[in-house]
């Protein structure tokens, strides 16, 4: 056992305890208003069913922190415009705060929103809701998340994705539909949710001066901002000064440890890590680490199981379950239920377990430190997905996780020095990624002015300019009389719910006759990944893809992978022998329905070029043209527009090869700046698509 793994005893605490000096409502500490009935107004609880499976659900449901609190809780909530309610990590925020206010008959003016941050979450929570209020999911609990719709006319307790009440808001900015809307997770700051908050805002402030149409019915607050974190101050200035609750969760103490050295090599650390507490501590303890990414938590999984088998007699066996948002939603539920007697569990998670899922049975939780997170320069124009240290705010989030349901233990694989530099909080996403989506879906809205939005935290100038000046270049923008408004083929991208450059693709590709093929590819590239490659198996996955591999590039293959998905008929036996995730190509088909849907309604021709696959290139090259990158006289690559180093990513079908100009559509930053999803094109298309844009990159770069 190497001796960085033995790891110094450090201070307890509780990540949880309530920072003094705040103006807060302690919710629990005051009593609350109990069960059914309690206080006049308190809503009655429906009672226990005869099935013993709706029975302890029913009793899980009591047993929660927050429901000592109920009736207090909705006591204040109801003469509330805005609130922000903070408690730690399953008191219950989420699933029952939405029960509470629906029991309290909030949902008779319209419905309750919940947004959440992933997708993952927004599903399974309202399965979980739908569950514990005994209906069918869809009905009175449903959820809506991109490109997939479970909602009803009975539904009053609507889980969504950000992204996809930022969607509707673009139809209807007064958010009628609503009486109630709750920004869950509101401490991740994603981009969805930063803008979220400006546009219910304004919601709430135009709804209250129409009066006609109240947001708040009778009773209940509008909006309510729900966080993990302590650190809410700004949710609550932003919404003028609204009160916080504090609502007091269960918290155990946690010993936290740090290394004696930095460590050069995290994934070896954790490994150390893991198998040292798994020889020393009983079976039934289980273990969460934290690391990155599926591809490093599916190989670290797979050492792991092969590490556990060799082990000598007397250590217990290991069940190893990775979790991350792209996994199918089937074995993401495996990491909720037990491990069999005896066995030890090891969960291998993305931040996904940070706050937004809660994992029962953990008493270790091994941090790496490191998290993958998107990075943006607004002068280079690159977005990269980079891993990178955490704040130290989500590394309080993972330790707490040690501790839920009684005392544990966090081994923190950096220096307590190193923890220091961590930065005090988690940048907004808003202020570290491209804003042409953003900047795009506002004007959709007709915000009179993008650049003086109410953002709870504004991003740079240079930012913003950097958006107007790409939607610009996507012919996107018209400017009148120093306002923006959207061209119609702006409102046009709008209405695609895609990154503006793949909707921009999709709307080209009529020029170039091969809506179909443009469709499929912008499909593969909107769901996760649709290739299983098991590590173990890397041979016989690559020999076996050998027939869909296309010299022009990971485009052209994946569709020609989809072609023969579909020739056999969507056929489950077809996916396995191919190593294609059958689900994931299934809900491709689904995705490419809707887009195709849209471009109908637009009156769109959809052609196929029938096998001619240099005008799929070619609308690529037109419409990604500001990202592509050449091949440098050293045989490195460098992109076109600002001339950034790059390199082909190993996963690419043309890793091997040295095509002289590429389209990329993503970008991930791990010891270099790797180009994903590539595609051959001609250097001549790129200054056709947009003659000014590369003449004037080129004067730039000469100056
Ligand atoms: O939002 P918050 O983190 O406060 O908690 P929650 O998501 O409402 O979850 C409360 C509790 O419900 C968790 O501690 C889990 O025990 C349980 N739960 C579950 O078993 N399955 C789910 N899909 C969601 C919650
Ligand atoms: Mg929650």
């Amino acid at each position: 056992m190497p001796e960085e793994a033995s790891l110094p005893p450090a201070k307890r605490f509780r990540p949880g305890s309530c920072p003094p000096g705040r103006r807060v409502e302690m919710l629990l500490a005051a009593g609350g208003g109990g069960a059914g009935g309690g206080r006049r107004h308190t809503p009655p609880l429906a009672q226990p069913s005869a099935s013993p499976y709706r029975e302890a659900l029913e009793l899980q449901r009591r047993s929660l922190p927050i429901f000592r609190a109920r009736g207090q809780l909705l006591a204040q909530l109801r003469n509330l415009d805005s609130a922000v309610l903070i408690g730690e990590t399953g008191s219950g925020k989420t699933t029952q705060i939405p029960q509470y206010l629906y029991e309290g008959g909030i949902s008779r003016q319209g419905v309750i929103a919940v947004t959440q941050p992933r997708r993952v979450a927004a599903i399974s929570l309202a399965t979980r809701v739908s569950d514990e209020k005994r209906t069918e999911l869809g009905k009175l609990v449903g959820y809506t998340v991109r490109f997939e719709d479970v909602t009803s006319e009975d539904t009053r307790i609507k889980f969504l994705t950000d992204g996809m009440l930022l969607r509707e808001a673009i139809s209807d900015s007064l958010l009628r539909k609503y009486s109630c809307v709750i920004l869950d997770e509101a401490h991740e700051r994603t981009i969805h949710t930063d803008v979220l908050f400006g546009v219910v805002k304004a919601a709430q402030k135009r709804r209250k001066e129409l009066g006609k149409l109240p947001l708040k019915p009778l009773f209940f607050p509008q909006v309510i901002v729900m966080s993990a974190t302590m650190d809410v101050d700004l949710f609550s200035q932003y919404f003028d000064g609204a009160p916080v609750l504090y609502l007091e969760g269960r918290q155990h103490p946690i010993q936290t440890f740090y290394t004696k050295q930095p460590q050069q090599d995290y994934l070896h650390a954790a490994l150390v890590s893991v198998f040292q507490i798994h020889q020393e501590a009983p079976p039934s303890q289980d273990i969460l680490v934290f690391l990155t990414g599926q591809e490093e938590i599916e190989a670290m999984s797979k050492t792991c199981r092969d590490i556990a088998k060799r082990l000598p007699d007397g250590c217990p066996p290991m069940l190893v379950l990775p979790l991350y948002a792209s996994l199918p939603y089937s074995q993401q539920l495996r990491v909720f239920q037990g491990a069999p007697k005896g066995y030890r569990k090891v969960i291998i998670s993305t931040n996904i377990a940070e706050t937004s899922i809660t994992i029962t049975g953990i008493k270790y939780v091994v941090d790496t430190g490191m998290v993958k997170a998107k990075k943006y320069n607004p002068d280079s124009g690159l977005e990269v997905l980079a891993v990178q240290r955490v704040s130290k705010t989500q590394a309080w989030q993972r330790t707490g996780r040690a501790g839920r349901e009684g005392s544990g233990i966090c081994y923190r694989l950096y220096t307590e020095d190193e923890f220091e530099k961590f930065e005090k909080m988690t940048v907004p996403e808003i202020q570290r990624c491209n804003l042409a989506s953003v900047i795009l879906q506002l004007l959709a809205m007709k915000v009179p002015n993008v650049l003086t939005f109410d953002f709870v935290s504004k991003p740079s100038p240079d930012h913003i300019q950097a958006a107007i000046a790409q939607l610009d270049l996507l012919g996107a923008l018209e400017h009148k009389d120093d306002q923006l408004a959207l061209t119609p083929i702006g409102r046009k991208m709008a209405a695609f719910p895609l990154e503006p450059k793949f909707a921009k693709t999709i709307l080209l590709s009529s020029k170039f006759h091969c809506t179909e093929e443009i469709l499929t590819i912008v499909s593969l590239l909107s769901v996760d990944s649709v290739l299983y490659n098991p590590p173990a198996r890397r041979e016989e996955v690559q020999s076996v893809r050998k027939k869909f591999i296309s010299s022009e590039g990971d485009h052209v293959t994946l569709l020609n992978l989809y072609r023969t998905f579909k020739n056999t008929g969507g056929n489950k036996d077809w996916c396995k022998e191919n190593f294609v995730n059958s689900k994931n190509m299934l809900l491709v088909a689904e995705v490419r329905a809707q887009l195709r849907e849209i471009c109908l309604k637009m009156s769109m021709p959809i052609m196929s070029s029938r096998g001619d696959m240099e005008s799929v290139r070619r609308c690529l090259a037109h419409s990604l043209f500001m990202s592509t990158a050449e091949l440098q006289p050293d045989g490195t690559y460098a992109t076109t527009d600002t001339h950034q180093p790059v390199a082909i990513h190993p996963s690419s079908v043309l890793f091997h090869c040295k095509p002289a100009c590429v389209v990329y559509t993503a970008l991930l930053y791990t010891s270099k700046c790797y180009m994903r999803d590539l595609c051959v094109v001609d250097a001549e298309w790129l200054y056709e698509a947009a003659p000014d844009y590369f003449r004037r990159k080129l004067r730039t770069a000469r100056n």
